[in-house]
């Protein structure tokens, strides 16, 4: 169905190894520990994070953050507000940073990612949404990073 799969993620890997020369800064927040870390986004008392600073994955070894990222999630009807360095994904939809992913997961559970390079601190400003899941390469990416860091 997806004959060049491979060479996609392939090619977005090389991508974000590439872009890795460029380094960016992003705000760094939970909103259980920090409540301004939710919307709207209030700066005040979040740190800022040096990405080229960040640890990195275990299993991702070799790949370094070179994007931001907010996540937004539902869950049992209780909103909560992540805001780190990203690693994996595209940027926005389609390479438009406003737009964010949108999915609906079962257990009432609704998670937004919403990822952006263009600016240091990006991650602090109001995306689009709602918008319809995409399927991509990236997602899967995303998800996996989600799933085995979180
Ligand atoms: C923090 O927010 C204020 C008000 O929106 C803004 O003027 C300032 O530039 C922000 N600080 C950083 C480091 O982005």
């Amino acid at each position: 169905m997806y004959p060049y799969l491979k060479q996609i993620m392939c090619l977005l890997l090389l991508l974000n190894l590439v872009s890795n020369v460029f380094s960016i800064k992003c705000w760094n927040c939970r909103s259980n520990n920090d409540p301004k870390c939710a919307d709207p986004f209030d700066n005040s008392t979040v740190p800022i994070t040096d990405c080229v600073q960040e640890k990195g994955l275990q299993h991702l070894p070799g790949i370094r953050p070179s994007m931001c990222r907010k996540i937004r999630q539902k869950v049992n009807g209780e909103w909560r507000y992540f805001r780190d360095c990203a690693y994996l994904g595209e940027v926005g939809i389609q390479g438009d940073e406003r737009f964010c992913l949108m999915r609906t997961g079962t257990y009432n559970i609704f998670i937004e990612y919403c990822t952006c390079n263009s600016k240091d601190g990006c991650n602090s400003s109001t995306f689009i949404s709602p918008f319809p899941l995409l399927m991509s390469a990236s997602l899967i990416c995303i998800y996996f990073h989600l799933f085995t860091s979180l």
